[in-house]
C-alpha cells in the first residue's frame, strides 16, 4: 500500500470520533519523505560518501554522550537554534515549537521498544529545547509511554493517570499549566478514547507519531487536546539517535526494526505499532559505532573504569582472517587499535591469537608475528589451533598444518608477545601506580597481588603502610583498597614495587 492510502485510511478511521475540541494531525505523516531538520544524520548514502568516521567524529563533539545520562540531573540547557526546528504549521510560531526550557518527566511502561521508544521522543524534544527532569513535581509535561500488550498494562496507566490527576488541578498558577502526555501503543489503540475518559491528558502520540511531539505540546499549550495517532509504514527514526535516558542504564538497546506483520492470533501488536519496517543497515551501523565511540570516552575520562581493553586479533594476516569469518582485515583492525589509543591514552591492550589455523603459510605467521611487534599488547592470550566438531572449518576446510609446525608457530608468537610486553610493562618502572589490591601472591605468602589501571598484575610486600586517608594511622593493606605503588621491576606478566600508601580512588592518580 502506498504510504499515502495509509495515511488517508487513517483519517477515515480517526474521523469517526467526536472530535470536536481535538486538534489532529492530518498532513505530516511521511516524514521520511518530506524535509530533513538540520539536527538530524545526513542519509545513509551521504554518510558513505563522506566517509563515516570523520562525519561521525565532528558530529560525536555536538551530540549527547554518556555523560548526559550518567548525570541524573537533566541534561544541560541546550539552545536550538531556528535552524534545528521544523517549520511551523500556519497556526503556530517557530518559538511556540520550542520547548523554552520546559521540563519533560518520562515514563517507560513495558516492553525494550518502549525503552528506545522513550530514547527517541526523548532525543526529539531535547533538540526542540526541552529540558529533563527526574523529578515529577518539577516537571511541566509528564509523558507516559504506554503498553497495551494486556489488559493489565493498560489498568496499570488508568491508575497512574489517577494519582497523577491532584499535580494537574493543584498546580500553582504562577507555574506553566503542566501537560500530560500519552505515548505509545495505548494512544495507538485507544485514540480519542483516552481523551474522552481522562480530559486531564493534553496530547496523545502513537509509535509513529515522535516526531510530531514538539508540534503537539505546543498545541496543548493554547488548551487544546493534540492527538497524532497516524501509523506510517517507513518511519524507523532512522535518523533519530536515541538518547539513553535512565542515570543508572548498563546496556543500551539498538533498534532494528519496527512494527509487525505476523498477526498471531491473540496479539494486539500489528495494530498498535503498524506495518514491520526494517531501518536501514547502515543507520544501525552508526549509532552502534556512536555507541562504541561513547564507551570509549567513558573509559576514558572515568577513573572508576578500567583503562584495558580486549581485542582479540586471532590472525595478523588479513588472508587468514578471512578464512576464519572475522569480518576485518588486519588494516582495519590497526586502524582502530591506533583509534583506542588516541582516545584512551595509556590503555592497555590483550588480544587473543591462533597458531595454525587452516592453510596458514608461513609469511601469513610472519604477519601475525609483525602484529604482535606493532601493537605491543600488554597482555595476550595465544593458542595452537584444534579443530572442533560442528564448526565451519571442520565441514569446509582441513586441518592441514601439522601438530609440530603449530606449536613452533605458537611458541614464536608468545616469544615475541613476552618480548613485546616486557618492553611495554618496563615503561612503568620508576612510576607510582594506583593499585586495587586483590589479597595474598599465589607465588609467596608475604607478598600482596592487586592490578593496575590496565589489569596488570602487581606484586608488592604485604608491609604496614601509612594511611593517607587517615593521617597517621598505621595500617596493612586488605582486599579491596586501594594502594599506590612505586614499581621497581616488570616483566612481561607481572609489575613488582613496594607499597607506599593506602588512598583512594578519589584522592590519587598514578604518576611517573
Ligand atoms: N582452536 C584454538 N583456539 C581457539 N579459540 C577458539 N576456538 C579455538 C580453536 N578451535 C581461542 C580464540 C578465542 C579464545 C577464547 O580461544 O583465540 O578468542
Amino acid at each position: 500500500m502506498h504510504p499515502l492510502q495509509c495515511v488517508l485510511r487513517a483519517q477515515r478511521c480517526l474521523r469517526r470520533g467526536p472530535l470536536a475540541s481535538v486538534s489532529w494531525l492530518l498532513l505530516r505523516t511521511c516524514r521520511a519523505h518530506s524535509s530533513v531538520p538540520s539536527f538530524v544524520c545526513p542519509s545513509p548514502e551521504r554518510q558513505q560518501e563522506d566517509g563515516v568516521w570523520k562525519d561521525f567524529s565532528s558530529r560525536l563533539a555536538t551530540g549527547p554522550t554518556f555523560q548526559d545520562f550518567l548525570r541524573s540531573a537533566s541534561v544541560p540547557p541546550e539552545q536550538p537554534s531556528s535552524s534545528e526546528v521544523e517549520d511551523p504549521p500556519p497556526y503556530l510560531t517557530v518559538d511556540e515549537l520550542l520547548g523554552r526550557q520546559r521540563r519533560v518527566y518520562l515514563e517507560t511502561y513495558g516492553c525494550q521498544m518502549n525503552v528506545n521508544d522513550t530514547e527517541i521522543a526523548w532525543s526529539i524534544l531535547q533538540k526542540s529545547g526541552y529540558l529533563r527532569t527526574s523529578d515529577l513535581q518539577e516537571a511541566d509535561v509528564i509523558l507516559l509511554v504506554t503498553c497495551s500488550i494486556r489488559e493489565k498494562a493498560e489498568q496499570t496507566i488508568w491508575n497512574r493517570l489517577h494519582q497523577l490527576k491532584p499535580l494537574k488541578s493543584k498546580r500553582l498558577r504562577s507555574r506553566v499549566p503542566l501537560r500530560i502526555g500519552i505515548l505509545g501503543c495505548m494512544a495507538e489503540r485507544l485514540k480519542e478514547e483516552i481523551l474522552n475518559r481522562e480530559k486531564m491528558v493534553d496530547i496523545l502520540a502513537g509509535p509513529d507519531a515522535y516526531r510530531d511531539l514538539p508540534r503537539l505540546l505546543a498545541v496543548a499549550e493554547s488548551g487544546q487536546q493534540a492527538a497524532n495517532v497516524l501509523l506510517s509504514l517507513d518511519e524507523t527514526y532512522a535518523d533519530v539517535m536515541p538518547v539513553q535516558t535512565s542515570p543508572s542504564a548498563t546496556s543500551a538497546f539498538v533498534s532494528i526494526m519496527r512494527g509487525c506483520d505476523n498477526m498471531c492470533s491473540y496479539c494486539i501488536v500489528p495494530f498498535t505499532r503498524g506495518r514491520e519496517r526494517s531501518r536501514p543497515v547502515a543507520s544501525i551501523l552508526e549509532e552502534v559505532r556512536k555507541l562504541s565511540e561513547q564507551v570509549l570516552q567513558l573509559i576514558h575520562e572515568r577513573d572508576n573504569i578500567c583503562k584495558q581493553i580486549h581485542l582479540p586479533a586471532q590472525s595478523g594476516s588479513s588472508r587468514v582472517l578471512e578464512a576464519m569469518r572475522r569480518g576485518y582485515s588486519r588494516e582495519a583492525y590497526v586502524e582502530l587499535i591506533q583509534h583506542i589509543r588516541e582516545s584512551i591514552p595509556g590503555v592497555s591492550l590483550s588480544s587473543d591469537f591462533i597458531a595454525g589455523f587452516c592453510g596458514e603459510t608461513e609469511e601469513d605467521h610472519l604477519q601475525t608475528v609483525s602484529l604482535l611487534r606493532e601493537v605491543r599488547y600488554n597482555i595476550g592470550f595465544l593458542f595452537a589451533y584444534s579443530m572442533r566438531q560442528k564448526t565451519r572449518a571442520y565441514h569446509r576446510l582441513k586441518d592441514d598444518i601439522p601438530e609440530e609446525v603449530k606449536l613452533r608457530r605458537l611458541e614464536e608468537l608468545i616469544t615475541v608477545f613476552r618480548e613485546e610486553a616486557t618492553k611495554a610493562n618496563k615503561s612503568f618502572v620508576g612510576c607510582t601506580q594506583l593499585v586495587l589490591v586483590e589479597g595474598p601472591s599465589k607465588r609467596s605468602a608475604t607478598d600482596l597481588c592487586g592490578r593496575n589501571d590496565g589489569n596488570l598484575k602487581v606484586i608488592f610486600a604485604d608491609v604496614e603502610m601509612e594511611d593517607a586517608t587517615d593521617s597517621g594511622l598505621r595500617v596493612r593493606a586488605q582486599p579491596g583498597d586501594y594502594v599506590l605503588v612505586k614499581i621497581t621491576s616488570a616483566s612481561s606478566q607481572t609489575l613488582k614495587g613496594h607499597v607506599l600508601c593506602k588512598t583512594t580512588l578519589k584522592d590519587s592518580t598514578a604518576y611517573c
